[in-house]
């Protein structure tokens, strides 16, 4: 196995996942199934969870906010909240649970988080993010990374971009996922806010460019892995959402293209035996199955039965009574289909 040379200086660092590839954080779908399921197919992509509130952590059911099945890893846990005290609480009980990084979410535009002053707001508050990532580099010893736009309504120059990253890397964070637009923070939801203002890569590009001791890893409305590659001749990472969900088996090529891994990858047939036994073991302490499957519908995208595995397990599931037997018989069918 070969390892690609990144141009972060590893000095600078502390000792972290690579963020070469990773899928983003993605409330209601990179929950613990969808990771488990994302790793049966990349080794080394590194997953992120969804965004857990800093008060669901301290206050709520612990296990469930912070819980993982040891073969996502390596994995980040993101983080949404604003007080420097509740994140450095935070990123303790982070470390402890043995996840590899902290990410602060600085990039959600939705007004339910704005009115607690988290996610893309805080661009417009530099000096709460600074006290945050500090406060967390003091209370742990794993990396502290920053998830944001690249600026937000109003406070959306260059300068200002610079500005906000100039600051929070004096707060000692090295490492900036950038999603290549701007957060409009009133009057577009947040789906909107991933589809309406237009994507702005030259701008990551610059920043990396200003600040080349700095990890800047892209993120936004990436879907192909060549040009992914591309720019990675000069940014240190790429972090993809929607098309790792709609399309994970994107993810079979990472290991090799990414990071020289040229080991054998498991194909959909294979993913789908492999996902079974962790699929009995959550019926078994009372989940359900559709749990873990609604996140594997895309498995077959762009292939001939995409369609047809797509509506069996989406609405056959809700009809049995035997669910391994219908995800036996699903399997079956798909290999049938693709000896065809
Ligand atoms: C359903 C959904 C939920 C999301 N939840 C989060 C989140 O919890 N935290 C976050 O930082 N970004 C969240 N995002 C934004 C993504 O992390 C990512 O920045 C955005 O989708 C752009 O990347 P993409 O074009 O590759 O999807 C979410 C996106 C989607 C589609």
């Amino acid at each position: 196995m070969s390892i690609l040379p990144c141009p972060v200086q590893p000095s600078l660092s502390r000792p972290g996942p690579s963020r070469r590839f990773s899928v983003a954080p993605m409330m209601d779908w990179t929950d613990r199934h969808y990771r488990y399921f994302a790793r049966l197919i990349s080794r080394h992509t590194l997953l992120y969870t969804e965004m857990v509130t800093t008060g669901a952590v301290l206050h709520g059911d612990r296990s469930r906010f912070l819980g993982y099945h040891p073969q996502e890893q390596p994995l980040a846990l993101q983080l949404g909240g604003s007080d420097a005290q509740e994140l450095a609480q935070c990123a303790r009980l982070a470390e402890e649970a043995g996840y590899a990084e902290v990410n602060l979410n600085v990039g959600c535009p939705s007004d339910r988080v704005q009115n607690n002053l988290i996610g893309a707001c805080l661009m417009g508050h530099p000096q709460l993010v600074v006290d945050g990532v500090k406060a967390m580099l003091d209370a742990c010893s794993v990396p502290v990374t920053v998830k944001h736009r690249i600026g937000i309504n109003g406070r959306d120059s260059y300068e200002q971009l610079v500005d906000f990253v100039g600051q929070v890397h004096e707060a000692g964070c090295q490492t900036f996922i950038v999603h290549a637009r701007i957060a409009i923070l009133e009057g577009l939801s947040p789906k909107e806010n991933r589809d309406i203002p237009p994507l702005r890569y030259e701008v990551v590009h610059q920043l990396k460019a200003d600040f080349p001791q700095l990890e800047i890893i892209l993120n936004g409305g990436l879907t192909d892995l060549d040009a992914m590659q591309q720019h990675m001749q000069t940014l240190d990472g790429v972090m993809v959402g929607r098309e790792a969900y709609h399309n994970p088996y994107l993810l079979a090529d990472v290991d090799r293209r990414f990071y020289g891994d040229d080991a054998p990858v498991r194909s959909r047939i294979e993913v789908l035996g492999a996902l079974r036994p962790y699929i009995a073991a959550h019926l078994e302490q009372g989940g359900a199955m559709h749990h873990v499957t609604r996140h594997i519908l895309g498995l077959f995208q762009g292939l001939p039965g995409a369609r047809h595995f797509r509506r069996r397990l989406s609405t056959e599931i809700h009809r049995t009574e035997q669910p391994l037997a219908l995800y036996d018989d699903v399997v079956e069918d798909m290999i049938g289909r693709m000896r065809a």
